[in-house]
């Protein structure tokens, strides 16, 4: 079992890599799974805007690359007075891997600010279940 400081360490220490020149926004996520394995990522911007990453999608790529598809909870790291929850996109990134009841935890540089359930960030969700997978 991953701890809540290990989680929030370990987005943090992401967060420093992002590679954010155009918005200045470093963002860092990282993931638990249930067999307590710790993955994360930053957003990777570029020049050619739209194709930049999140976070969230960095995080879930290593931990697809790694042999693991579950997320058991999922710190997301960054700056500034407004929450950074995840964006939209990243919410349907999450589904695909969580359960409704999956915490959300959003941090900033002095913690955790607040902890959201999957569910309740994105309600009536479309996912594996709907094409009979899972
Ligand atoms: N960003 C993330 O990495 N995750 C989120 O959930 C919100 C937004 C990034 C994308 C972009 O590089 C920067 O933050 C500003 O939108």
């Amino acid at each position: 079992m991953v701890s809540l400081d290990e989680l929030f360490s370990a987005a943090r220490a992401i967060q420093e890599r992002a590679y954010a020149p155009y918005s200045n926004f470093k963002v860092g996520a990282a993931i638990a799974t249930p067999s307590g394995r710790v993955f994360s990522g930053c957003n990777v911007e570029n020049a050619a805007y739209p194709v930049g990453s999140c976070a969230e999608a960095g995080a879930i790529s290593a931990m697809i690359a790694a042999g693991e598809s579950r997320i058991a909870a999922i710190v997301v790291m960054g700056e500034g007075e407004n929450l950074v929850t995840p964006c939209g996109g990243c919410r349907q990134r999450i589904r695909e891997f969580a359960q409704p009841d999956t915490p959300i935890h959003v941090a900033g540089p002095n913690g955790i600010r607040e902890s959201f359930t999957l569910d309740a960030l994105l309600p009536f969700s479309f996912g594996p279940d709907n094409l009979g997978i899972r």
